[in-house]
C-alpha cells in the first residue's frame, strides 16, 4: 500500500517483464537459449543501472507459472541457466550491497536452484542497497490464492475473524508483503499485457511498453522509461483538481 506515492516524481520500485529473448535469438539465427543467455546479460546491466540510479526496488519476472508449459528442453536449459547465473553473479551482487529475494512457488523447482536461491538470500539478507526481487515459477493468481489460503488457515485456527480481513491483512500475506508497490511496470518485447505478474501490486502502477527485445534493453532505454514516468501525473483515483489543490 503506498497511496502516498503520488508525490514521488522518481520511481522507487520498478518491475519488469523481460520479454523477447526468443525473438532476439531467432533474428540472429541462434538457438533460443542464446537469447536467454543474452537476456541474463541484459538483466545484469539493468540491475547495475538501477543501483546507479538509486532505484530502491527492482522486481524482475524471470519465469512464470505458465512458462512450465514450454518445451521440456527449454525449461531444463532455463533452470540450468538460472543456477549458473546465480552462482556466477551472487558474490558481485553481494559486494554491491544488493539484497536478493525470490518470489514464486519453489515446490516444482530443481533442488540445485532452490539451494542456490536460499544461499543467495541468506548471504545478501542484511544488505542495504538495491532490493532485487526475482520472480521464478511465479504467477499473480498463485500469489493471491496462497494469500487466501494462509488467511483461511488462520481463520480455521480461530486466530482471525473473517470480518477482520481487510486490504492491509491480505497484502501482508502476499509475496511482496511490506514492499512498496511498483511505481513503474515495464514490459519489453512489444506485447501489451501483464501476463499474470504482480496482479495485486500493480493496481496503481504506471505501465510502459517497449518494443525493444529484452536483450537489447539497456541503461539508455531505462532512462527513457524513467523520464517518461516522471512526466506522468499519478492520480490514485482522485481528480486532477484535487491534486492541483495539493
Ligand atoms: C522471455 O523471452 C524470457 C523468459 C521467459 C526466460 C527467462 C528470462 C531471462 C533468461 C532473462 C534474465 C534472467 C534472470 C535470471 C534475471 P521469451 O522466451 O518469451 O521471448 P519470445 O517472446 O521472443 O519468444
Amino acid at each position: 500500500m503506498n497511496s502516498d506515492n503520488q508525490s514521488i516524481a522518481y520511481p522507487r520500485h520498478i518491475s519488469i517483464v523481460m520479454d523477447g529473448n526468443g525473438r532476439w535469438a531467432r533474428q540472429r539465427g541462434l538457438p533460443r537459449n542464446a537469447g536467454h543467455r543474452a537476456g541474463v546479460r541484459a538483466a545484469r546491466k539493468v540491475v547495475e543501472a538501477c543501483g546507479e540510479r538509486d532505484i530502491e526496488i527492482l522486481t524482475l519476472f524471470a519465469f512464470s507459472s505458465e512458462n512450465w508449459s514450454r518445451p521440456e528442453t527449454e525449461v531444463t536449459l532455463l533452470m540450468r541457466l538460472f543456477v549458473e547465473s546465480l552462482q556466477r553473479e551472487v558474490q558481485d551482487l553481494h559486494k554491491n550491497k544488493v539484497r536478493l529475494r525470490f518470489l514464486g512457488d519453489r515446490t516444482s523447482l530443481p533442488i540445485a536452484l532452490i539451494r542456490q536461491m536460499e544461499s543467495s538470500e541468506r548471504l545478501t539478507a542484511s544488505n542495504e542497497g538495491l532490493k532485487l526481487n526475482v520472480a521464478v515459477s511465479y504467477g499473480g493468481r498463485w500469489d493471491l490464492v496462497e494469500a487466501a489460503r494462509l488467511l483461511a488457515t488462520r481463520v480455521a485456527k480461530g486466530e482471525l475473524q473473517p470480518e477482520q480481513i481487510d486490504e492491509a491483512l491480505f497484502s501482508a500475506e502476499l509475496s511482496l508483503a511490506g514492499v512498496a508497490d511498483p511505481d513503474l511496470f515495464i514490459r519489453t518485447g512489444g506485447e501489451k499485457r501483464v501476463s499474470n505478474f504482480l496482479l495485486w501490486n500493480l493496481a496503481y502502477s504506471e505501465f510502459l511498453f517497449s518494443d525493444a527485445l529484452w536483450p537489447d534493453f539497456d541503461s539508455v532505454l531505462l532512462d527513457q522509461a524513467i523520464d517518461d514516468f516522471t512526466q506522468r501525473r499519478r492520480r490514485f483515483g482522485r481528480t486532477t483538481e484535487q491534486l492541483s489543490a495539493g
